[in-house]
């Protein structure tokens, strides 16, 4: 680790400290411990990154509570994806007023990447002044140092960094789950589509050295977990800057070789890089689930420039065909954004046309929303919301028949399935496919955490049912 980023773990684990002294001094007057709840809104990341906030804050003596009415203290991490994920974030704010207002000693903090998004960050400053700590994305370092500042009375904070400092290692993490884990690789964004406002709000990339990687891989393992997701931004240019010449499907290998039963999976691809010896890498290390996330955004290749995405329809297209024949039974997921600047009914149609080809088994369908900061938020931007909403509607409907004839295919097969915790309804477990499909069948607790054989009786739009086959040697 750099000697820069080591003085950041060594202040934060200072600074707890400081407040740990605190949270101590408040049991021994309230005869409990100091209550945070924690909230996040957006990706795979942000969750990660709220489980490392969780870690520091039960470090610094906090119990971790899911009653945000008995909290001492409230930290909300959130997205900047879309208007619609900002709005959410604006009223959940607004909604704290009154919590506020009841018990006034409650310190509330905002972070990630909303905050670092100088529009919203000037909104939450004139308009909710109450927020006591602001600060920005990767930044969990920082927490234990702004909390103590608050506990001394300050208010106000505003800390935003951008995360130019990458990513601090050795902070403590508190997962949400015991079977399944999200296992950050790197942080950033260098690709600039010129729809998103990750890059603006999350800083460069930054990958995490290979032995950081394979260490908290082997300790997660260690530890009982059965699935370890794999998370950044674009996971294909892992590696670039680090000095230990590791690439993504170097990472895979090395993964692959530790020993156990568990599974490895990783979001997000972007086509751009995703290389013949990535998905060869996937083809060989069986521990590496046959299924990629790889997202096209669109089949038109005059929408794909001016999405800055450098692919076309025809490179994504050979990308499929190489991995269908690599990687027997591989599945594919994408995201699409539907209504960007400038695309026509005959750009949209092209879209259809590729989903219609690759059948996708499941896709993360958005409309065009406009980020300030970013390119395409200035484009012109002539077709309605009301017709966008109807091709929206066209694309939904074709992916609901090709999701329900993907799924009945898989009726009267037999799946290796993770089962993962109990289903909501009574009696039975959920869990995932390799290919990321949901599993609900009938079982008892003792088998979470397992992989079972699992033959499946039926299937629904959402989800696959069946039943757990007894294994070889068992009786009945
Ligand atoms: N890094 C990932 C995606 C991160 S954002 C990748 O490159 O695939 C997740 C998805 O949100 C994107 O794939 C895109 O489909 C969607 N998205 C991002 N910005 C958007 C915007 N301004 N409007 C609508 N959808 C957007
Ligand atoms: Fe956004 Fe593109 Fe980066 Fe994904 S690759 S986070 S869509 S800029
Ligand atoms: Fe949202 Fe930030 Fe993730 S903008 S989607 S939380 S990287």
């Amino acid at each position: 680790m750099d000697e820069n980023k080591t003085g950041l773990l060594w202040e934060a684990k200072r600074q707890a400290q400081t407040v740990r002294a605190y949270s101590e001094a408040f049991f021994a007057e309230h005869g409990h411990f100091p209550a945070a709840y924690t909230r996040t809104y957006g990706c795979q990341q942000n969750v990660s990154d709220t489980e490392r906030l969780r870690g520091l804050l039960r470090e610094m003596g906090y119990r971790l509570t899911e009653q945000i009415g008995e909290a001492d203290f409230i930290i909300m991490n959130t997205c900047a994806v879309r208007e619609n994920a900002e709005d959410r974030v604006f009223g959940h704010v607004g909604a704290l007023k009154g919590l506020k207002k009841k018990k006034p000693e409650l310190i509330l903090a905002l972070c990630g990447c909303m905050t670092q998004q100088p529009a919203a960050a000037e909104k939450l400053r004139a308009h909710y002044p109450y927020v006591d700590i602001i600060f920005g994305a990767n930044a969990a370092w920082q927490l234990p140092g702004l909390l103590r500042r608050a506990l001394e009375g300050q208010r106000g904070i505003t800390e935003l960094t951008g995360g130019e400092e990458g990513y601090v290692e050795g902070l403590p993490t508190c997962r949400d789950g015991k079977v399944r884990a999200f296992l950050p690789i790197m942080q950033g964004c260098d690709n600039f589509c010129s729809y998103c406002i990750v890059p603006h709000v999350r800083g460069r990339e930054h990958s995490r050295p290979l032995c950081e990687v394979l260490g908290e891989a082997r300790a997660l393992i260690e530890a009982g977990y059965r699935e370890i997701t794999l998370l950044g931004q674009n996971v294909n240019s892992y590696g670039k800057g680090l000095s230990d010449g590791a690439d993504f499907p170097l990472l895979l290998h090395r993964l692959n070789e530790i020993e156990g039963d568990f599974r490895i999976r990783f979001m997000t691809s972007h086509p751009k890089d995703c290389s013949h010896a990535l998905i060869d890498a996937i083809a060989r290390c069986e521990k590496v689930c046959s299924h990629i996330h790889l997202p096209v955004q669109s089949g038109s290749d005059r929408v794909l420039e001016r999405m800055n995405r450098h692919y076309t329809g025809e490179k994504y297209r050979e990308l499929i065909a190489y991995a269908r024949e690599r990687i027997p039974g591989v599945s594919f997921t994408s995201d699409i954004i539907v209504g960007f600047p400038g695309e026509s009914y005959e750009d949209f149609k092209e879209t259809l046309a590729l989903i219609k080809e690759v059948r996708f088994h499941s896709l993360y369908t958005f409309i065009f929303s406009p980020r300030s900061g970013t390119a395409a938020a200035g484009y012109p931007d002539p077709v309605s919301p009301e017709e966008k909403g109807k091709w929206f509607r066209e694309l939904l409907k074709l992916q609901e028949q090709i999701g329900a004839e993907l799924y009945r295919r898989e009726e009267g097969r037999t799946l290796r399935v993770l089962l993962e915790g109990p289903s909501k309804t009574e009696g039975m477990l959920t869990g995932h496919t390799g290919s990321g499909i949901i599993v609900e069948c009938p079982g008892d607790a003792s088998l979470i955490g397992q992989f079972r054989q699992v033959k499946i009786t039926r299937a629904l739009n959402w989800a696959l049912l069946g039943e757990i086959i007894p294994p070889m040697g068992a009786e009945n």
